[in-house]
């Protein structure tokens, strides 16, 4: 009998069940009778305390297109993983020995930069892992793509075109705030597919008078309304000089409350546009996930089952050159992925005559 358990962590995203079903249907098709899969609630929450039930081929069924993830998820920072918490819990400890408690033969780990992390970190103490990339940030260094990213892209497109004709019937100015965490992809993805006027994306400093420059520009061509797609994580050429520290301070004292309020701030302190600010937030992690995520996770689903079968441990599925492959967790642990300057999209966006703010 083979003993796998599997366990979704950090923030959700789309895709996180029909990944599950992946691996779980593909273990059964494989393995039949002699794998018992465990469901671990929470993420490692359920793997520190000890909560788990036993799953039926029936729990994978109906859930390809459910947003969310049937096993629940939690936020468990790796930087806290080695500190002993105040009730005296060794949280490192405490997963191992539910591992070995509840007689595993693999853990099958579904989550982005910081649960890799921590999956590679089992891995170094002796547990057999198999992890699958997700995040709507699509940060995760090793994978050309992962798994909600096309979701929250369709999600935030969505939202620009939406805003696209209010903003064109009353001639304002809308800022868009768009998830990614200090990556630009979903912000570059979407405000290319939503048509918006700028795209500012923590990997490219902005200064707030290139964004005027442009809103006047289209001003003068009878263009009164403009979106701008802004990431959570941007950044003005000015913050970018300061240091981590300076920057903490700088933001904890300002009392605009994100990325969007600071840069209307910033391109309209003579108030002569009328501007508003949208933040679709986790809006844009929610729902069914889009056919490609689908396509996507049931293919990780498959090649993390093949990773457990074949009893190749301490490795992450990945898509490389549009193929399915898998990459050590020691390479990709603690390395994020951002937006090369030269990537496709931005030398599309330059192309176009888009403003990146730079
Ligand atoms: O990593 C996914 C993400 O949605 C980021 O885009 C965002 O910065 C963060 O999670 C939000 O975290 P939380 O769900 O903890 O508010």
């Amino acid at each position: 009998m083979r003993k796998v358990g599997i366990l979704t962590s950090g923030g959700d995203c789309q895709g996180l069940n029909s990944a599950i079903r992946g691996v779980a249907k593909a273990l059964y098709h494989t393995l039949g009778d002699s794998v018992e899969i465990w469901g671990i609630a929470d993420g490692f929450r359920g793997l520190i305390e000890g909560e788990y039930k036993r799953m039926r081929p029936e729990d994978f069924s109906g859930i390809l297109t459910l947003g969310g993830t049937i096993l629940g998820t939690s936020r468990q920072p790796f930087k806290l993983m080695r500190v002993i918490d105040e009730t005296g819990v060794d949280k490192v400890e405490a997963m191992k020995k539910t591992y070995r408690k509840m007689g595993l033969d693999a853990l099958v780990i579904l989550g982005g930069n910081g649960t890799q992390k921590t999956a590679n970190l089992l891995s170094g103490e002796g547990l057999n892992v198999v992890s699958l990339p997700k995040t709507i940030d699509n940060d995760v260094f090793g994978t050309e793509v992962t798994f909600g990213y096309h979701s929250a892209v369709e999600i935030a497109t969505g939202v620009l075109d939406c805003l696209h004709t209010t903003a064109t019937s009353h001639g304002r100015v809308f800022i868009v705030e768009i998830m990614g965490n200090k990556a630009g992809w979903l912000t570059l993805s979407a405000g290319l597919a939503g048509g918006a006027d700028a795209i500012l994306i923590p990997e490219i400093p902005y200064d707030p008078r290139r964004v005027r420059e442009m809103l006047e520009e289209r001003a003068r061509r009878g263009k009164e309304f403009s979106i701008l797609a802004v990431a959570e994580g941007a950044i003005s050429r000015e913050e970018s000089e300061l240091s981590k520290k300076e920057l903490k301070a700088r933001r904890a004292a300002d009392p605009a409350p994100s990325a969007a309020y600071r840069l209307m701030r910033e391109i309209n302190a003579d108030s002569k546009y009328e501007m508003r600010v949208t933040v679709p937030g986790h809006f844009q992690r929610g729902g069914a996930p889009c056919a490609y995520d689908r396509v996507l996770t049931t293919r990780f689903g498959a090649a993390a089952a093949e990773l457990v079968c074949t009893e190749q441990y301490g490795r992450m599925v990945a898509l490389q050159s549009e193929k399915i492959t898998s990459v050590l967790l020691s390479e990709t642990a603690g390395r994020a992925r951002h937006v090369p300057l030269d990537a496709g999209e931005v030398q599309a966006a330059r192309a176009i005559g888009l403003c990146l703010g730079d």
